[in-house]
């Protein structure tokens, strides 16, 4: 079911119940491996759409030396991400703001992060475009998505590396990407729309796009 061509998002404390499952906890510990490593001391990382704050959560317990940043549209995600119970003793900041007009100056950011809230951004191309501003020269923009055509050995894949049933990884991404995901040639139409141009894009563990931009 679509509404006026676009998929409903879930509501809040569903995605926040999602976000609690094993199979989210994977996905977020894989990507704050990813985050973790290579970060310099001390680093600041603003993580776009952040929803219930997992990721940044799960992020500073790893590196509690980062200087963490979670923005997101929806006040209600930012009153659950405050509420740090996932991510006790976080010093992370949390703020209302829009990805296509990003409430900071030029060049303040060593990392960037947009895990799943690309899709859903009205105008891609612009917040793409925000990205790259607030990168410091150095710095790095990743923006994960579900990978739409994600086959079943990759789904196989991630299931036997994670050691979860393969049912349960099966209809859990087949549920959420249904509509909550992107295709390489999707992400590759905003970077033209954008004149953007020096991201690359691969494909990691298993399900995901990372757009990937050096600043
Ligand atoms: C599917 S959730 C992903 C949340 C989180 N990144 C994660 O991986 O769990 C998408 C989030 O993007 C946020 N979002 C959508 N459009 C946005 C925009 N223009 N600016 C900032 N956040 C936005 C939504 O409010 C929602 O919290």
């Amino acid at each position: 079911m679509t509404i006026l061509g676009r998929h409903p998002e879930p509501p809040v404390w569903l995605y926040n119940l999602m976000a609690r499952g094993p199979l989210a906890h994977r996905i977020y510990r894989r990507l704050v491996a990813d985050l973790a490593a290579g970060l310099p001391p001390g680093a600041k990382v603003l993580d776009v759409g952040t929803g219930p704050g997992y990721l940044l959560g799960y992020l500073g317990r790893e590196r509690p030396d980062l200087d963490l940043w979670g923005l997101d549209l929806d006040y209600r995600m930012i009153r659950l991400a405050r509420r740090k119970k996932h991510a006790p003793g976080s010093t992370a900041q949390w703020l209302v703001g829009d990805a296509l007009a990003l409430p900071f100056g030029d060049a303040v950011f060593d990392q960037v992060v947009a895990s799943l809230s690309l899709h859903i951004w009205p105008q891609r191309q612009r917040g793409l475009k925000e990205l790259r501003r607030i990168l410091k020269p150095g710095g790095r923009a990743w923006v994960y998505e579900l990978k739409r055509e994600s086959a079943a050995g990759d789904l196989r894949a991630f299931a036997r590396e994670e050691q979860l049933p393969f049912p349960l990884v099966y209809l859990g991404f087949r549920a959420v990407s249904w509509g909550h995901s992107l295709r390489a040639a999707d992400f590759a139409r905003a970077l033209g729309q954008a004149g953007e141009e020096g991201w690359r894009l691969d494909t990691v563990h298993h399900l995901f796009w990372r757009g990937e931009l050096l600043g």
